[in-house]
C-alpha cells in the first residue's frame, strides 16, 4: 500500500515537473472533454510581443475550442531555449501533434528530429525553419514574408516615382534571425535595389516590439541626418518610432513617410489618422486553417507541403473604409 502510495505520488510530482518544463511562461492546457479520438496539441508561440502575436495566440486557442481539440499552450517569451523546451516536454507527454512557430530560423535540428523518432508529427506555422531535411515537418502554414517585403518596397518605388533626389531610408527590422526579419528585409531590398536613388542609411532590430521600436527610432533620429522614409516590419515597431518622430518635433506621416508590416487595429488607426502612410497585411488568424492541417496530419492524410496566407495591402483612404470591421 505504502508502495502504490508513492508511485502516486512519485507520477503526480513527474507530471507537475512536465508541466512547468514546458517554456519561459509555462504551459498552459485547455481541456476538451474529448472522446475516443480526440487530439491533443502542443502548442509552442514565440511570446506576446506584438498587436499580431496576441491575435494569433486568440486565433490558435479558439480555434482549437471549436475544433474540439486539447491544446497544451506554452508562451516561450522570444526564447529559443524556452521553445526546444516546451518541444522535448511535448513529446514526453506524447502529444497527437507539436505545433509551433519558430521564434528564430536556425538551430531546430536536432528538437525535431526527436519529435520525428517519437513518431509525432510537427507543423510549423507563421515562421519557417531553415532544416534542410524537410521530413522534420509535416507542413508549413503562413504568410510569404519575401512577398511582404516586396509590396512595401513596390509601394515605396511608386510614391517616388518622378523624384530624382535620393531617398534615405531608416530600417526597424524584427527580431535577428527570425524569417520574418529576414524575408521583410530581403523582399523590400530587392524591388528598391532597381533604383539607386532609394539608400537604406540605417538599419537595425526593433525586436517587433514597440518599445525597442521607439528606443531604436530616437537613435537614428540623432544619429541620421535626413530621414525620409522610415520602413518598420511590423506595425508595432512604427508605432514606437512614431512616438520618437514626435518627440523629436517632426511630423510622422508628412515628414516622415512610414511604412509598416500587420496591419492590426492600432497601425490600422495610426495610417486611417495619417501617421502612417502603407501598410502590407500579415494575418495572424491562422487557427482554423491550422486545427484542419492537424486533424489530417494525425489521422495519416496527406497535406501541401506550404499552405501560404492570403494577404492585402493598405492605403490611407482604405484603411478609413475598413476600420470599423478590423477583427484584430
Ligand atoms: O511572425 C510574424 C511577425 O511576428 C509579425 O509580423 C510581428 O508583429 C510578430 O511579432
Amino acid at each position: 500500500m505504502a508502495k502504490r502510495f508513492s508511485a502516486l505520488v512519485a507520477l503526480a510530482v513527474g507530471a507537475l515537473l512536465t508541466t512547468s518544463c514546458g517554456g519561459g511562461g509555462g504551459t498552459t492546457s485547455a481541456g476538451t472533454g474529448g472522446g475516443g479520438d480526440a487530439i491533443t496539441m502542443g502548442f509552442s508561440q514565440v511570446g506576446a510581443e506584438s498587436g499580431w502575436r496576441t491575435a494569433n495566440t486568440k486565433s490558435v486557442q479558439d480555434s482549437a475550442k471549436n475544433a474540439g481539440i486539447t491544446l497544451k499552450f506554452s508562451d516561450a517569451q522570444q526564447k529559443q531555449e524556452n521553445q526546444i523546451k516546451a518541444i522535448r516536454s511535448f513529446i514526453q507527454q506524447k502529444v497527437d501533434v507539436i505545433a509551433f512557430s519558430p521564434v528564430v530560423e536556425s538551430g531546430w535540428d536536432t528538437v525535431l528530429m526527436e519529435a520525428k523518432n517519437a513518431k509525432i508529427p510537427v507543423i510549423l506555422t507563421d515562421r519557417a525553419v531553415d532544416s534542410k531535411d524537410t521530413s522534420l515537418y509535416k507542413t508549413f502554414l503562413g504568410s510569404d514574408f519575401v512577398e511582404e517585403g516586396k509590396k512595401a518596397g513596390q509601394w515605396l518605388v511608386q510614391e517616388y516615382k518622378d523624384s530624382k533626389d535620393p531617398v534615405n531610408i531608416v530600417e526597424l527590422q524584427g527580431t535577428t534571425g527570425s524569417a520574418p526579419a529576414n524575408d521583410r528585409k530581403a523582399g523590400f531590398a530587392e524591388v528598391i535595389g532597381a533604383d539607386p536613388k532609394f539608400k537604406i542609411v540605417a538599419s537595425q532590430t526593433g525586436d517587433f516590439t514597440r518599445a525597442k521600436g521607439k528606443e531604436v527610432m530616437e537613435a537614428f533620429l540623432k544619429s541620421t541626418p535626413d530621414i525620409d522614409v522610415l520602413y518598420a516590419h511590423n506595425d508595432d515597431m512604427g508605432l514606437g518610432a512614431i512616438e520618437a518622430i514626435e518627440g523629436a518635433g517632426k511630423v510622422p506621416g508628412k515628414d516622415i513617410k512610414i511604412i509598416t508590416v500587420d496591419a492590426v487595429k492600432d497601425g490600422m488607426q495610426a495610417l486611417a489618422d495619417g501617421k502612417i502612410n502603407f501598410i502590407v497585411e500579415c494575418s495572424p488568424l491562422l487557427g482554423p486553417q491550422l486545427m484542419d492541417l492537424a486533424k489530417k496530419v494525425v489521422k495519416g492524410e496527406q497535406v501541401p507541403a506550404r499552405v501560404v496566407t492570403e494577404e492585402t495591402t493598405f492605403t490611407q483612404e482604405q484603411a478609413k473604409q475598413v476600420l470599423s470591421s478590423r477583427q484584430y
